[in-house]
């Protein structure tokens, strides 16, 4: 069966095709970086207008690129949740008005179940059970997943999340929206070990996290040096960069690996944006292959949010037999809030 999937609940349209017996067919992404950069943050108004602009192009494209008909189509599949409520509605109901058009059953998707099978779009692709490291610009959790719609939380932040710390102290630094790959460029330059900055958490005996208190200590050094010095250099801005970076990769790859010792698995899987961080792949490679384990990450451009990611998804659930597929009610609602547990088997 060929489902097609939107995502649209932040700052990225993204439509895909995806087959439950072949994997992805095609998919298109439109990122708002661009129109959001000037602003410096998303916009919640002009990321909803901009998703309708973009929808209906994207998703003949992906038509023509996989050489699929809308009437081969066999479901319709879109983030339902969480994310900007705008936003949402907009993937939403073209994907209700698709499906009703149709007669095809409506798959609601979970943004983060998106995020979190991801990895298995690539190729060798992770068997379950696994530790799944979910790293966003608004979570930063560690799961054991042992399977479709079987996900418990074993740890998660109290309060900011890995990209959301990635980002304020990048903008702390100058640096522009979003601060995660400008700030890990950035630090290429730069000298870690310069400035001393805290790992929040890092020897609690859970697997929770705390970045807040990150982005203060990055104020301060910031503050004190621009009493000292003026302005920061690019060098002192590089040699935070990288300070900073290696802070938030270490507690990330700690609380990973004492994951896996915790749960005796061997297999750990990276989703979400922050997961294109090199320096945190690496890090867990090097981890990982000391304790005799794999890790997994998805292909770069499955990192942050895409269709693809969807689409996949709600295969996934198709073929778990998770999904009613002769539901054909079309009234639908959105959740900007909404936890992942909601969408587990045993919920
Ligand atoms: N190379 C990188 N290094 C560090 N952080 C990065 C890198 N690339 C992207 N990010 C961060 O990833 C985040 C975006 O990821 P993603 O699109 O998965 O999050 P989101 O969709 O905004 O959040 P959520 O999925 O939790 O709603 C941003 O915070 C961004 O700064
Ligand atoms: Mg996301």
């Amino acid at each position: 069966m060929i489902i097609i999937g939107f995502e649209s609940s932040c700052d990225e349209t993204g439509v895909a095709l995806v087959c439950t017996e072949r994997g992805l067919l095609a998919h298109a992404l439109h990122s708002q970086i661009a129109m959001h950069q000037e602003y410096g943050g998303v916009v919640p108004e002009l990321a909803s207008r901009d998703h309708i602009r973009r929808v209906l192009p994207l998703t003949r494209q992906v038509l023509q690129q996989a050489g699929v008909k809308a009437d081969q189509i066999g479901a319709v599949a879109y983030t339902a949740g969480p994310g900007l409520a705008g936003a949402l509605l907009v993937g939403a109901s073209v994907a209700q008005s698709f499906a009703w058009a149709r007669g095809l059953p409506a798959i609601p998707i979970h943004h983060l179940e998106g995020h979190l099978l991801s990895p298995l779009l690539a190729s060798p692709r992770p068997g379950f059970p696994f530790v799944a490291l979910l790293v966003s610009g608004g979570h930063t959790q560690i799961m054991r997943v042992d399977g479709v719609g079987n996900y418990q939380l074993l740890g998660e932040t109290l309060d900011d999340a890995a990209g959301e710390a990635f980002d304020k102290t990048a903008k702390l630094m100058g640096l522009g929206y979003p601060g995660g790959p400008a700030l890990s460029r950035l630090a290429q330059q730069g000298d870690a070990s310069v400035y001393d900055l805290p790992r929040p958490m890092l020897h609690s005996r859970d697997l929770d996290f705390s970045f807040s208190g990150l982005k203060t200590a990055v104020l301060t050094r910031v503050k004190n040096i621009e009493k000292d010095c003026g302005q920061l250099s690019e060098q002192q801005r590089a040699d935070l960069a990288a300070a900073t970076e290696a802070a938030i990769v270490d507690v990330l790859a700690a609380k990973s690996i004492k994951a896996m010792k915790q749960t005796g698995l061997k297999r750990l899987v990276v989703a979400g944006g922050v997961g294109a961080n090199s320096h945190l792949r690496a890090k867990l490679v090097q981890a990982m292959s000391k304790l005799g384990g794999e890790v997994f990450f998805p292909p770069l451009e499955f990192c942050t949010d895409n269709g693809a990611m969807i689409a996949f998804a709600a295969a996934m659930r198709v073929n778990a037999e998770l999904v009613d597929l002769s539901d054909m009610r079309h009234a639908f609602t959105v959740k900007p809030r909404w936890e992942l547990h909601d969408v587990c088997v045993d919920s």
